[in-house]
């Protein structure tokens, strides 16, 4: 009883609670205006999940500046591409698949395109408990580790794009929910116990470990591509369809009425990902509202940002 409590009502409870503590630092502080950014023509970014919500907005106001914008996304549209004044094409994603995030970049890399923005925005929360393709918990598996393989697969092409003036830039979105999410080493499948709770915000915080760690990695082996992660904040969106019912229709009504926009979400994303003041290696860190945040304590141990790095590596097959 005891550890049902603490294993599964806890991490509701302590989720609910920091959702609400951040709506009101939302609503009782300015929300960030995204400055006008510099034109991209010749520059090519990839979002994840960019078919909607936060991640659609980021595409379409990258296409918007000229750049080629590739969508990595798991339905029907996949493989059509949408003449804007630019370009923004959809190639099929399924993060939930290692195979398919393979197959992802090999096609990406068939077409000799740059790459100088990659951003890993797609994600899932409160689903109920399943598996992914290759036996993955579904939040641990999409969010974390289909990007984790993502971005390992193109760290050759962002290198390439990147030069010391302008370094290509990985942003990943993560969550405040990061901050009450725990990355158990010996059971990163929640194989123990299952709280969808948990393990969204687990998930949130081992992408943003892995930003910090590729943010490390790369600095010190001098390559022109810069890591960082963004909170987007509470948005309006599809995220949030798996609440429990009542609690959803409760949401979505203070959704309506308080929570960001998936375009002002998206705004601290675009910052980051463009922003000519983040230039060389500079867009960095973890951010929020258009401004750089500290993480949580849990982030800045060394040994779990290499333990977790070393145990994705295993996971995912890879060195
Ligand atoms: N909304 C918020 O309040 C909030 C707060 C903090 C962080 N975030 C983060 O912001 C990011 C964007 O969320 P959002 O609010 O824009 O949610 P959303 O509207 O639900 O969009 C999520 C996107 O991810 C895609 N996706 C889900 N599973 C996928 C998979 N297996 N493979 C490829 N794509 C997949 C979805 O595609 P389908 O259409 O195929 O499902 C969709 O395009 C997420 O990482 C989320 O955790 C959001």
């Amino acid at each position: 009883m005891f550890t049902f409590f603490r294993c599964c009502i806890l991490p509701a409870i302590k989720l609910y609670w920091l959702g609400f503590r951040v709506l009101l630092g939302q609503l009782l502080c300015k929300t960030f205006k995204l400055p006008e950014m510099p034109r991209q023509e010749g520059k090519v970014a990839i979002v994840t999940g960019g078919g909607r919500g936060i991640g659609f907005e980021v595409a379409l106001h990258l296409a918007g500046l000229g750049a080629h914008v590739i969508i990595g996304q798991r339905d029907s549209l996949s493989d059509q591409i949408i003449s804007l004044d630019n370009v923004i094409e959809f190639l099929t994603l399924d993060l939930g698949s290692l195979q398919s995030v393979r197959h992802f970049v090999h096609s990406f890399k068939n077409r000799h395109l740059p790459l100088n923005i990659l951003v890993n925005n797609a994600g899932i929360m409160l689903v109920p408990e399943g598996r992914t393709e290759d036996g993955f918990e579904l939040h641990f598996g999409v969010n974390y580790l289909g990007h984790f393989l993502l971005t390992w697969l193109l760290l050759d092409n962002l290198k390439q794009s990147g030069t010391s003036d302008c370094f290509s830039r990985v942003v990943n979105v993560s969550s405040s929910a990061h901050r009450i999410g725990e990355v158990q080493l010996n059971d990163l499948n929640s194989s123990e116990y299952y709280s969808a709770h948990a393990a969204y915000c687990s998930s949130k915080l081992a992408l943003l470990v892995f930003s910090l760690q590729l943010q490390r990695v790369l600095r010190a082996g001098g390559s022109p591509v810069s890591s960082c992660a963004v909170d987007p904040g509470m948005v309006h969106t599809a995220l949030y369809q798996h609440m429990w019912a009542p609690l959803r229709l409760a949401q979505g009504t203070i959704a309506q009425l308080l929570f960001w926009t998936p375009k002002q979400g998206a705004a601290t994303v675009l910052y980051t990902a463009l922003s000519p003041a983040l230039e060389r290696g500079r867009a960095e860190d973890y951010w929020v509202n258009g401004r750089r945040q500290m993480t949580s304590p849990v982030t800045f141990h060394p040994q779990l940002q290499l333990s977790l790095w070393e145990t994705t590596m295993q996971l995912l097959g890879l060195q």
